[in-house]
């Protein structure tokens, strides 16, 4: 496995089909889970230059082990808020309705939680296995509007390359 990852200029298409067989490469052969998401994070911020890329899991609450919440698991960028009750923020809406979810201005989304006032945009992508939500990737832009549904298409096939190995 080469661990240079090769950086294109292009269309976000192109960008996403150079990246992909690349990603693909790095989780080849690989089963642990959080290896790959650090892997992962690291691919898609190296490449596209968002300000926050990286990981939420479903873990036990620490405060009541009977419930889960969100807890921030391997990403790039900025330090982030470490836990997310479901329904709360993008991530935990994303949770809920086990759906992606592209938010153009952040400020416009009830209950957005900021972890960085740089943050414009978001997209947030569920990690479902088996039926069941088991994590979030979530990127932010410190751009309005970045995310369409090319991003919804190939995040999501990404994640299920992820969830493959
Ligand atoms: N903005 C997210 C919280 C996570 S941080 O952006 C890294 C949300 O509203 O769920």
């Amino acid at each position: 496995m080469a661990e240079d990852l090769t950086i294109i200029q292009g269309s976000k298409a192109e960008i996403y089909q150079s990246l992909i067989p690349q990603i693909k490469g790095l989780l080849d052969g690989e089963p642990d889970l959080v290896a790959n998401l650090a892997n992962v994070s690291a691919a898609l911020k190296e490449q596209f230059g968002w300000l926050w890329v990286g990981f939420y899991l479903v873990k036990p609450d620490s405060k009541n082990s009977a419930e889960t919440e969100l807890v921030l698991g391997p990403f790039q960028g900025p330090v982030a808020c470490t836990r997310i009750k479901k329904g709360r923020g993008v991530c935990g809406a994303a949770w809920q309705n086990s759906a992606t979810l592209i938010v153009a201005d952040v400020e416009k989304f009830p209950g957005h939680i900021a972890c960085s006032s740089l943050s414009k945009s978001e997209i947030v992508v569920p990690l479902i296995k088996n039926g069941e939500v088991i994590g979030v990737l979530d990127v932010d832009s410190a751009e309005l509007d970045q995310f369409d549904e090319t991003d919804k298409q190939y995040l999501e096939e990404i994640i299920s390359q992820i969830l493959l190995q």
